[in-house]
């Protein structure tokens, strides 16, 4: 259903406004991210709208959104802001809603790590609170689509963890406007198994909530089956596991596994064009790992390893170094603030420990590089490590496979990243076995040229078959299947 006009609603907006320190001016930001450039363009192309935040919150005034700098080649350049509907709340209802809630609670559980989610009544009603809020505004966005396009059924997309509570509310709102609509979720993160939900003291209304929609993703078989199972045992819904389908209040609910992944041909052409990465000499090989500063992404497990690997085969020192990115992330959350803290000294630590006097085995960027530069990081390093603890899929690794344009490195991926379910001939490892971890590196490091060619060879050829235009496809498929799908009655 290509040419349906799409309202697509996504906690954040494809960029940040911001005002300019020496103009005074709003202007836009660009966030990177698979989310906006796969979205962007069909938003563009269909004249479509976007729900989501600004970046700003009411307290700070000045609530336009400023058209895209004339000289901006992103794929959101296209996006008018009569196409942006910004949303604005007061900062403390948002921090409660996105650092109480959305990065204090259901981030860790989706992730599996419940000790370390907090269940606060006061958050999730703040949460609630948004979604309604979000759900009010995608209405009126639906009335504007529906003025303009009065013959075709706009498709209301909803995005990610923020957004579990809207549908009902959409759905309610338009029934009463006699609106028709479609609407989808796609969750960008893991969907936990019923052991893991049943610990949300609120989870039957979080299921009904995303059970509001027609059609569910989410990257893998295995998160669908998750939900499809936490639906059954929670709510008592009849499932359909094969043809994945959930009957709930009278009405079927489609789910799909819909992997996400990358702009392939941009990163090669970015890779092509990247200039060279500085070494400390010809022959230095380059371990590189790229993340926000995020504990599902295993940073500390990954840099003990490093620390593993120069201790057991001290033949590396002087001649590897690993080339840490990590992007400050959710700066206002307890967690994230003590990671950063254990990493500096981890870090500090590596490198007093070490370090000679021409070499240094860890650089640390704490800070977001260019996707320019993050191509030349890619094309010229020998290993990219891309070992989370838990994540929903991770674009870094199909990224990394995309950007060897030269001599082939080597992709080190968890079985827990969503990615390790389809990237087979990358080397396999568990973060949390720091011995045999320390070993995968070293082989990775000494793997021969033709072993490094044929895994390459192949994990390029799969990820530029299914790029992100591929997912895109599929998901617009899975909408136009709606009408088809039904339980057979029993
Ligand atoms: N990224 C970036 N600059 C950086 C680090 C990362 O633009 O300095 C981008 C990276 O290219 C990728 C995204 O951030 O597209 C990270 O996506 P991923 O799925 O790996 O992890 P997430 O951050 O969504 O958990
Ligand atoms: C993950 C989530 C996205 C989120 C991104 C950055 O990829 O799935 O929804 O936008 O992290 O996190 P932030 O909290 O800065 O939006």
């Amino acid at each position: 259903n290509s040419t349906s006009p799409m309202v697509v609603v996504a906690n954040r907006l494809p960029f940040i406004v911001q005002k300019n320190a020496e103009t005074g001016q709003l202007e836009r930001k660009q966030c990177a991210g698979g989310l906006v450039t796969a979205v962007a363009p069909v938003v563009v192309e269909t004249n479509g709208l976007w729900v989501g935040w600004s970046g700003r919150h009411l307290e700070d005034g000045d609530h336009d959104i400023p058209e895209a700098n004339p000289k901006d080649n992103s794929p959101t350049a296209g996006l008018k802001s009569r196409q942006v509907i910004p949303v604005v709340l007061p900062k403390k209802q948002f921090d409660d809603y996105y650092n109480g809630c959305c990065n204090a609670t259901f981030w860790p559980l989706f992730h599996s790590m419940p000790d370390r989610a907090l269940f606060q009544s006061e958050k999730w009603e703040a949460y609630r609170q948004v979604n309604e809020h979000f759900a009010k505004l995608t209405v009126e966005a639906v009335v504007k689509l529906s003025e303009t396009n009065p013959n075709s059924v706009p498709l209301v997309w909803l995005h990610d963890y923020h957004l579990m509570m809207a549908a009902n509310s959409i759905r309610d709102r338009c029934d009463k406007l006699g609106l028709s609509i479609k609407m989808a979720f796609f969750l960008h993160i893991p969907f936990p198994s019923w052991d893991i939900m049943r610990l949300f003291p609120w989870d039957d209304e979080l299921l009904q909530g995303i059970l509001g929609c027609d059609s569910v993703g989410f990257h893998v078989e295995d998160y669908c089956l998750n939900f499809i199972d936490c639906c059954q045992r929670r709510l008592g819904c009849r499932v359909d596991r094969e043809q994945m389908l959930v009957e709930h209040n009278g009405r079927t609910v489609s789910v799909h596994p819909l992997p996400i992944s990358i702009p392939y041909d941009r990163f090669v052409s970015l890779a092509e064009k990247a200039p060279q990465v500085v070494k400390n000499n010809e022959q230095e090989q380059l371990l590189l790992g790229v993340d926000r500063l995020d504990y599902t992404k295993g940073l500390v497990h990954r840099i003990r390893a490093f620390e593993t690997l120069l201790q057991k085969h001290p033949e590396h020192i002087e001649h590897v170094t690993f080339l840490q990115v990590a992007v400050p992330s959710r700066t206002d959350v307890k967690e994230y603030q003590e990671l950063k803290e254990d990493l500096d000294q981890l870090i500090g630590r590596i490198n007093g420990r070490f370090s000679t006097p021409n070499w240094s085995p860890i650089r640390y960027i704490y800070g977001c590089v260019s996707q320019e530069q993050l191509a030349a990081f890619y094309r010229d390093s020998s290993v990219a490590v891309v070992t989370p603890l838990r994540d929903g899929m991770n674009l870094v690794a199909k990224e990394f496979v995309a950007c060897q344009v030269g001599e082939p490195g080597v992709l080190m991926l968890s079985p827990f990243a969503g990615a390790g379910t389809s990237m087979h001939e990358a080397l396999l490892v568990n973060p949390y076995e720091t011995d045999e971890f320390a070993e995968v590196m070293h082989r990775a490091l000494t793997m021969p040229k033709d072993e490094r060619e044929l895994r390459m060879k192949q994990l390029r050829h799969r990820e530029r078959e299914h790029d992100v235009n591929y997912w895109l496809q599929s998901f617009l498929k899975s909408v136009d299947c709606l009408v088809d799908n039904n339980l057979t009655p029993g």
